[in-house]
C-alpha cells in the first residue's frame, strides 16, 4: 500500500487564523482526502509554532501567561479546522514534551558533530518577525518584510554550519527536480545557495520563551530549528530509536508552505536533515499569497478575512472550492466576495446544480426515480471513467488544483450542453429509450464529477453521490475510486428526489428578487445561507 505524508506549516500561535492559514490547510486536506480515496495510507499533520518573542509579547498584551494564551489560540485553530472539514491525523504543538525533548537531543547531537558551534551574532533583528537581517537587506533601519524598525543586536549565539552544505544542497536540487516546486520558484533558491550560505544563528540568549539548550540553558533554541523539526518529532523521530509512524511515513511526500517561508524549508530544513543523516522530503511546494480586494491583508489595514464569516454565507464546500479554483496553486490571488459570488453562481449553482437537478428531476418524473445505468454509451465522455480520473489524478499530483477543477467544470458544461442538444425532456415523448440513454450519460458525468470533487467539497458531493443512487458513502468506496477501477457501478439505481439543488429559476428569485416574477417557485423554501448543502444563487 502506498503511503502519503503531507504537512502544513505550523502556524504562529500569536494570533487567530485567517484565510491565508485556511488556504494552505484546505489545500493539504484536499490532497490527503484524494489519496485516501485512492486507497493510500495517509498521514496529515498540522499544528502551531508556539515559541519566540512574538508569542511572549502577544500573551503579555493579552495579560495572560504564555501557556494560558496559547490554549486560547490553539482552541481557535482547532475549531476552525473542524469547521472547515479538515481531516488531520495529528496536531503538533511545539510546547509539547514530545517535541521539546527531541529538539534538545537533536541540538546536542549537532553540537557534538560540529554542525552547530558557538559564536557571536551581530546584526539587525526584527523583533515582531523574529528575523535577522544582513546589512544589505535592510533599508533605512526598517525590516524589509514588515517595514517596522529593526534593532542592532550583538550576543553569543550558536550557529548552524550551513556553509558546509552548499554543494550537497545544489547537488540535491539538480538530482531531484521535483524537490523545489513549483519549478518556477526553484531558480530563486538555487541562486541564493550559489551566492554563498552564511552560517545561521540558531540560539538566543534574549528570548526566554523557547526551548533551552541542554548544555547551555541560558540559550534557547532559535525559532527555525524548533519549528522545522516538528515534521519529524510529530512522527515520533528519536535519535536512537524512532517510532513506527516515522518508519512508515518519513520522508514526507510534500511540505506545503507559503512563498515567504520557502527558503527556510528549501535550505535550512534539508541541511538539518542531512546533518542528522535522514532522507529529505520528496517535495517542498510554495504557494502564493492572497491579497484582499487588491491589498495586502493586515491587522492594521483592518482587512483580515475571517474564514468563519465567509463560511457562514457560502458554506464550507463553496469556500474550499473557491480558494483552489480561483488561482493556480503557486500564484498569488486576490480574495473578494464579488469574485466568490461570481464563481459560486456560475460554476456551482448554475453549472453543477443545474446538471444535477436536470437528471434527478427527469429520472423522478419519467422513470419513477430508477435508472439502469449499465447501458452507458460513452457518447458524452468518450474516455473511460478510469482514463478520465487518471488525468484528473495527474493534475492533483502536480498540485494543479485549478486545472483539475477546470477539467471537472468542462465535463459538467459539456454534459449540460449535451442535455440541451438532445433535450431528453422532449425526447421522452417519442423515444423513451433514447431519452433514457441521454440521462445515463448525464448521470455518469455527474458521478465522475462527484468523485473528483469529493476531496474539495466533501459534503455536497456525498449528498450528490447518494442522490445518484449510490448507497455506499463516497469515502468508503475507496479502492473503487482508484483511477484503475472506475467507481460508477452498473446496476439499476434508485435516484433520490432533486432536493438540495433548487431549480435555477427559483434560485434567481431567491438571490434577492424576493420572488418577483417567479411564478413556479412560489412554494420553494428560501435559500438558506446556513445550509451548506445548497448552492442557491446569492448576492453579497
Ligand atoms: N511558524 C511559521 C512556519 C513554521 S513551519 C515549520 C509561520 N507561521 S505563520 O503563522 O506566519 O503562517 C505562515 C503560513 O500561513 C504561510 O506559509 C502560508 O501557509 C499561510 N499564510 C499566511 N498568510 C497568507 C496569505 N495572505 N495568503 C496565503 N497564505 C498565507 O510562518
Amino acid at each position: 500500500m502506498k503511503t502519503f505524508y503531507i504537512t502544513t506549516p505550523i502556524y504562529y500561535a500569536n494570533d487567530v487564523p485567517h484565510i491565508g492559514h485556511a488556504y494552505t490547510t484546505i489545500a493539504a486536506d484536499v490532497l490527503a482526502r484524494w489519496r485516501r480515496l485512492k486507497g493510500d495510507r495517509v498521514y496529515f499533520l498540522t499544528g502551531t509554532d508556539e515559541h519566540g518573542s512574538k508569542i511572549a509579547q502577544a500573551a503579555k498584551a493579552a495579560e495572560q501567561s504564555p501557556a494560558a494564551y496559547l490554549e486560547g489560540i490553539v482552541a481557535k485553530y482547532k475549531a476552525l479546522w473542524k469547521r472547515l472539514d479538515i481531516t488531520t491525523d495529528d496536531y503538533i504543538r511545539t510546547t509539547e514534551e514530545r517535541h521539546k525533548q527531541v529538539v534538545q537531543a537533536i541540538f546536542e547531537r549537532l553540537i557534538k558533530q560540529g554542525d552547530i558551534y558557538l559564536g557571536k551574532y551581530e546584526g539587525w533583528y526584527c523583533v515582531p518577525d523574529e528575523t535577522f537581517w544582513a546589512e544589505g537587506e535592510i533599508t533605512e533601519g526598517k525590516c524589509p518584510t514588515c517595514g517596522r524598525p529593526v534593532e542592532r543586536i550583538t550576543e553569543e549565539s550558536y550557529f548552524l554550519r550551513l556553509s558546509a552544505y552548499e554543494k550537497r544542497l545544489l547537488d540535491h536540487y539538480a538530482q531531484n527536480p521535483d524537490f523545489l516546486l513549483p519549478r518556477s520558484r526553484a531558480p530563486e533558491i538555487i541562486q541564493f545557495v550559489k551566492g554563498g550560505l552564511r552560517d545561521l544563528s540558531v540560539s538566543r540568549v534574549k528570548v526566554a520563551w523557547g526551548i533551552p539548550v541542554l548544555s547551555k540553558p541560558e540559550h534557547t533554541v532559535y525559532v527555525w530549528i524548533d519549528a522545522l523539526t516538528n515534521y519529524i518529532t510529530a512522527l515520533g523521530y528519536r535519535l536512537e530509536m524512532s517510532g513506527p509512524l516515522f518508519q512508515e511515513f518519513w520522508p514526507a511526500d510534500v511540505h506545503l508552505v507559503g512563498k515567504e517561508i520557502y527558503r527556510f524549508h528549501a535550505v535550512i530544513w534539508p541541511v538539518l536533515l542531512m546533518a542528522l543523516g535522514l532522507p529529505l522530503p520528496k517535495r517542498v511546494f510554495a504557494h502564493g499569497w492572497w491579497t484582499v480586494e487588491g491589498e495586502k491583508m493586515s491587522k492594521s489595514r483592518g482587512n483580515v478575512v475571517d474564514p468563519h464569516a465567509v463560511v457562514e454565507t457560502y458554506g464550507v464546500d463553496a469556500f474550499r472550492y473557491f480558494l483552489l479554483r480561483e488561482v493556480p496553486f503557486g500564484s498569488d490571488g486576490d480574495f473578494s466576495l464579488k469574485a466568490m459570488l461570481g464563481r459560486y453562481n456560475s460554476e456551482l449553482a448554475n453549472a453543477l446544480g443545474n446538471l444535477l437537478n436536470r437528471v434527478l428531476t427527469l429520472v423522478e418524473k419519467n422513470f419513477d426515480g430508477v435508472l439502469d445505468v449499465s447501458a452507458a454509451t460513452n457518447e458524452l465522455v468518450a474516455s473511460s471513467s478510469a482514463e478520465w480520473l487518471a488525468s484528473y489524478d495527474e493534475a492533483l499530483n502536480r498540485l494543479a488544483f485549478n486545472e483539475g477543477l477546470e477539467k471537472v467544470l468542462a465535463l459538467v458544461n459539456q454534459a449540460n450542453k449535451f442535455a440541451e442538444d438532445r433535450a431528453p425532456w422532449k425526447l421522452i415523448k417519442d423515444d423513451r429509450e433514447k431519452a433514457k440513454s441521454v440521462l445515463v450519460e448525464m448521470a455518469r458525468a455527474l458521478k465522475l464529477a462527484a468523485l473528483a470533487l469529493h476531496p474539495v467539497m466533501p459534503t455536497i458531493t456525498q449528498e450528490m453521490w447518494q442522490q445518484l443512487g449510490e448507497p455506499v458513502p463516497l469515502g468508503q468506496a475507496a479502492p473503487a475510486c482508484s483511477p484503475a477501477e472506475p467507481s460508477p457501478s452498473p446496476q439499476a439505481k434508485r435516484f433520490k428526489k432533486a432536493r438540495p439543488f433548487s431549480p435555477r429559476k427559483e434560485l434567481l428569485d431567491g438571490g434577492g428578487g424576493g420572488g418577483r416574477g417567479g411564478g413556479e417557485g412560489g412554494g420553494a423554501p428560501a435559500p438558506s445561507p446556513r445550509n451548506p448543502h445548497t448552492f442557491n444563487r446569492r448576492t453579497v
